[in-house]
């Protein structure tokens, strides 16, 4: 009988405990899993004399936490290269939104497209992101804002998962902007939305938590409050997209509703950051999103690292403001634009992801943990953040199993 179903060795280590200094680096190491989970990591000196039914020497390549993309809106038809064009020429993403186009032109294209049409373009950004060593994502609807449509995105996203074996997170972002039919009545679909869209979602278990747009272009701070609540009431953690373009008080609305996590938050507020602090919000850096949009106030990020604000850093993947397949690319831009230092943007895509999506068993390398690793052929961590396009990863684990990366 063999104790470990598969042994690492000839690996340096990143294991990016909470306070471990420099990233938990363990040089000349080894990591053995058993049954998915990871179940000794060490010293290769230390290793117990146990059986393992494979053992795989890495000829010195580096084992990180795999990546975990916090933040995306994977799950849309067609896209906005046209408004993309429109915006370099000058236009801004409100003048869009505001004349129909925006939100709500991917909203039209994700109505009329089938599920399995949603499928086929949703698998290629999930498996763009699995050979960028993402493990674990984020998907919101959003695209839908009717019952069918937002069930039809979320199950979509769901079946992701069981095609490339990450683990999928979906959120309800039916708050993202007034559909059509309730043009200019945005209170009559926040109704509708707390009435039969949370509750049924809630009820066929289609979404892992709740997200809203509070924006002056979107929802007001008491609507989304509305949503909010009831999503409480039905045992729904909450997200919120937050003061991306103002100051909106959402970090405080977040935090009001002890969110897992604030989103964006360029113009987030001293007392914003204070209420996060208190509240135990993760903040999400979407660094595509601030590029994309041209925009030049930054994030806190001083703020927030003063205050211990744990920062996560996420593609926003979306066919708007963040037309973003790399998670690795959003560590790069994070460290270039906000400032983050590599070891941040590391942490920020593995356990301050992990801590926005409120899952506690993956994001560091600890006996215990899903053995979820990625393995890059890197000479150190940071190098993960320096390069900007390379292509260093050298296999990635998922619950102990090699995904399958092309
Ligand atoms: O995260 N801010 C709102 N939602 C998206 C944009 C979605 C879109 O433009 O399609 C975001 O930036
Ligand atoms: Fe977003």
């Amino acid at each position: 009988m063999a104790d470990w179903d598969l042994l690492l060795t000839d690996i340096s280590v990143a294991t990016m405990r909470e306070g471990a200094p420099d990233y938990g680096v363990l040089e000349n190491a080894a990591i053995a899993i058993q049954g998915g989970i990871l179940s000794w990591l060490g010293p290769r000196a230390e290793l117990p004399a146990k059986r393992a039914i494979e053992t795989r020497s890495l000829a010195g390549c580096w084992v990180t936490p795999a990546l975990i993309d916090c933040h995306t809106h994977l799950v849309f038809a067609g896209d906005r290269a046209a408004e993309f064009e429109q915006r370099r020429r000058g236009a801004s993403y409100a003048d869009i939104a505001l004349v129909g186009g925006g939100i709500l032109s991917t909203v039209r294209a994700t109505r009329a497209a089938t599920a399995d049409e949603l499928f086929e373009t949703a698998l290629k950004r999930a498996r763009a992101l699995l050979a960028d060593g993402v493990a674990t994502i984020e998907i919101k609807s959003g695209y839908g804002l009717d019952l069918d449509s937002e069930i039809k995105s979320l199950e979509v996203a769901r079946r992701i998962g069981s095609v490339t074996g990450q683990t999928i997170r979906t959120t309800l972002l039916a708050a993202h902007t007034v559909p059509p039919e309730f043009n200019g009545d945005a209170d009559g679909y926040i109704e509708l939305i707390c009435a039969t869209l949370l509750p049924t979602i809630a009820a066929r278990q289609l979404a892992d938590a709740v997200d809203a747009y509070c924006e002056t272009i979107a929802f007001s701070t008491a609507q989304v409050a509305k949503v909010f609540a009831r999503a409480r009431e039905l045992n729904l953690p909450v997200k919120l997209h937050a003061d991306q373009l103002s100051d909106a008080n959402g970090a405080a609305l977040a935090a009001k509703f002890s969110a897992l996590s604030a989103d964006h938050l360029e113009y987030t507020s001293m007392a914003g950051v204070q209420a996060m602090r208190a509240a135990g919000t993760t903040a999400v850096l979407l660094p595509g999103a601030f590029v994309s949009l041209n925009e030049t106030q930054l994030p806190p990020v001083a703020a927030l690292r003063a205050a211990n604000i744990p920062m996560a850093v996420a593609t926003d993947c979306n066919p708007g403001t963040s037309p973003l397949l790399s998670l690795r690319a959003a560590m790069a831009l994070a460290t270039r634009v906000f400032g983050l230092t590599p070891e941040e943007a590391l942490a920020g895509a593995t356990r301050n992801a992990a801590r926005a999506l409120g899952l506690a068993d993956r994001g560091t390398l600890a006996v215990g943990n899903r053995a979820d690793l990625a393995v890059w052929d890197i000479s150190h961590p940071h190098d993960l953040s320096y390069w900007l396009g390379s292509d260093p990863m050298a296999g990635l684990l998922i619950a102990g199993r090699d995904a399958s990366l092309r």
